[in-house]
């Protein structure tokens, strides 16, 4: 009893507003069957405007949304049939996990024998075959999201739709549960949007992500696209380019500038156009090699040095009085002076005066 599947689905410049704000503008997105999406950004970016716009939840603003030449946007959200798996799960408390789970296919009058099977079929693959006359209210996070996992895709919706699916769940079933979630899109390859402020999520399950700032995207990539090449310094500092250092620019030329500041001259590649007397660096912790080789050597003393097992996540000043952060397996204690380099490539030049990630101010 699959639902049709489609070859495209195609998001057409869609934006809703609430009053005098645009919580989403001109989204658009072309997204593949059996594509993995996440909408990545910070609390408030607009990421669940999205997804509810796509359920039929929310009416668009503007834009249209196609299923390959079909357009669903005035459709209502029962007409769309997409799964939808919530942050709080939003299970039905008073039936049990497998009447939770059967409620879709119920919906559908599937005949009784195929509903037993797919229902089967899907408790054993989120591993709740025992737990299947329980109530919800008797489980733990981690089964309850699970359920609602499980009721989301037993009717092999065209679209899966999930809105931080694992935030309520504590750091190590939150992992276990990422796992999950990628294996099942591996063997039933249902089409999903997964909405995550959480970029290792994001990288870690998506096939693309979008990265969304107040509304508009900033980029959309695969993870290898995002992370090694973040388009604006907003998209930088979520990707964990902790080091956003403003500098002078002596030179810019060919993608390339060069960056000075008291005993500090960094060269690195340009990303937008770099015209002002400033620009921020952004480089990863992880970029900076302790002894590494010319160019871009800096002499810095340790201020904090913590220790992460293999490595050290190092807080050091540099001449000019920038803080910066880096990991190194050398074993360095506060008080120390140590030369460390990074490769130019590895440094990502923007204007300065462009607007910066809420993660920045954590570094
Ligand atoms: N029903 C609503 N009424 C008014 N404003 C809303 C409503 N829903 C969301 N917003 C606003 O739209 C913006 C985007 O919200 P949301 O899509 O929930 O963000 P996210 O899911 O990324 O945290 C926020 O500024 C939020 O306050
Ligand atoms: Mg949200």
């Amino acid at each position: 009893m699959r639902e049709q599947r489609f070859s495209e689905l195609r998001l057409d410049r869609i934006g809703r507003n609430f009053g005098e704000q645009a919580a989403l503008s001109e989204l658009s997105l072309t997204i593949r069957g059996g594509e993995f999406i996440a909408l990545l950004g910070p609390s408030g970016c607009g990421k669940s405007t999205a997804l509810n716009c796509l359920a039929g939840l929310l009416p668009l603003s503007g834009g249209s949304i196609w299923l390959d030449d079909k357009q669903i946007d005035g459709l209502p959200p029962e007409a769309r049939g997409f799964g939808m798996v919530f942050q709080n799960y939003a299970l039905f408390p008073h039936m049990t996990v497998r009447e939770n789970v059967a409620f879709g296919l119920r919906m559908r009058k599937t005949p009784k024998d195929e509903m037993a099977t797919r229902v089967d079929e899907v408790m054993r693959l989120v591993r709740l075959e025992d737990q299947a006359n329980k109530l919800p209210s008797q489980l733990s996070g981690g089964q309850q999201q699970r359920v609602a996992i499980a009721r989301a895709i037993v009717y092999e919706p065209p679209l899966v739709l999930m809105d931080e699916p694992l935030s309520n769940l504590d750091a190590q079933l939150r992992l276990a549960m990422r796992t999950e979630i990628r294996h099942l899109h591996q063997s039933l390859k249902l089409t999903t949007i997964y909405v995550t402020h959480d970029q290792e999520e994001a990288l870690s399950m998506a096939d693309r992500l979008v990265v969304l700032r107040d509304g508009v995207v900033q980029q959309i990539g695969t993870p290898d696209e995002v992370y090694d090449h973040p388009a604006n310094r907003y998209v930088a500092g979520f990707m964990g380019y902790r080091n956003m250092l403003t500098f002078d620019v002596e030179s810019t030329a060919a993608g390339r500038a060069v960056l000075t500041a008291e005993g500090v001259r960094l060269s690195g590649r340009t990303f937008g156009a770099v015209n002002t007397s400033k620009a921020v660096a952004a480089i990863r912790p992880e970029d900076f090699v302790v002894d590494g080789p010319p160019p871009n050597r800096v002499e810095v003393s340790v201020e904090v040095a913590e220790y992460h097992g293999r490595e050290m996540l190092v807080e050091a000043r540099m001449p000019d009085g920038h803080a910066i952060y880096f990991r190194t397996e050398k074993r360095l204690a506060p008080g120390d002076k140590a030369t460390v380099a990074v490769p130019p490539e590895r440094v990502l030049v923007y204007p300065a005066d462009e607007p910066a990630a809420p993660q920045e101010a954590v570094a």
